[in-house]
């Protein structure tokens, strides 16, 4: 089951019916010697990982559960770029297959990677890095998709929901699977030409959710508010405290609107 329209990834690629989870499996394969652009797919995940230990809800054959593997040249400090590369290939896919007008809908990018609509989260990604004396080794980019999900676990119904029930439409989840890395792969090129986000930085700005408006940088050393004005070249977050533009680096910190989770 190799992709269809993308040039290099999911050349190589593993399905599971059901597994663990599939960065698990990526970073197995990576530690291995799987190649640059193997993709690990599953219809169902049993034990699905998230930001910070959480766990992800992977109801069988209603999501998408992927994970790339990558051995870009970059140092282990710019990984994070490609967190944001994944998020936007992802707004883009589902734009795109949706036929959404940027104008007409709330599909946005909740910083650095959380993809949002009507203010309720349908996709997370999971960076993670497997490195060889302080070099990079690997990235696996893990990417979980809420897409004709109807109906969401009590503790998550307030910030999650699926394409499907803020849409009514069913994407095809090898469809979604396809456009997400066709996308990804044209912006990888540019960002990895570069070096950073420089020639994607203002597409990625216009999904940007909360972009001039209010934010609460929830920072484990103080929590502070401000304005959020953009992403710098390399994917920190600006903020105008008023007194100076804070560069807020992903990582421990997480940023709310003042409303509630977005
Ligand atoms: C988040 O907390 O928002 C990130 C969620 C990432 C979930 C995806 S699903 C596919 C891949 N395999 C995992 O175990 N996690 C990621």
């Amino acid at each position: 089951m190799s992709l269809q329209y993308t040039k290099w990834i999911g050349k190589q690629r593993y399905h599971f019916a059901e597994i663990d989870s599939t960065n698990k499996k990526a970073k197995e394969l990576a530690a291995t010697g799987a190649t640059h652009g193997t993709l690990i797919t599953a219809d169902t995940q049993t034990a699905g990982v998230g930001r910070r230990g959480r766990s992800w809800s992977s109801e069988n054959e209603t999501g998408i559960y992927m994970s790339l593997i990558l051995r870009p040249k970059l140092k282990p400090d710019k990984a994070s770029m490609l967190t944001l590369v994944a998020a936007l290939a992802v707004v883009k896919a589902v734009t795109e297959l949706l036929k959404i007008e940027q104008s007409e809908t709330t599909l946005q990018i909740k910083w650095p990677n959380d993809i949002v609509i009507n203010g309720k989260k349908i996709c997370g990604i999971l960076t993670e890095m497997i490195l060889n004396q302080n070099q990079m080794d690997a990235v696996v980019i893990g990417i979980g998709v809420n897409v004709a999900n109807q109906s969401f676990p009590e503790e998550l119904a307030d910030i999650a929901t699926s394409l499907y029930l803020e849409t009514g439409v069913k994407l095809d989840r090898e469809q979604l699977i396809n456009r997400v890395w066709e996308q990804f792969e044209l912006y990888y090129a540019v960002v990895m030409e570069k070096g950073d986000l420089r020639d994607c930085k203002v597409e990625y700005e216009s999904f940007l959710a909360n972009k001039d408006e209010k934010v609460k940088i929830l920072d484990p050393i103080g929590a502070y508010t401000g304005i959020a004005k953009g992403i710098t070249n390399t994917g920190e977050l600006l903020v105008d405290t008023g007194t100076k533009i804070e560069q807020v680096a992903s990582g421990e910190v997480s940023v709310r609107g003042i409303y509630g989770y977005v």
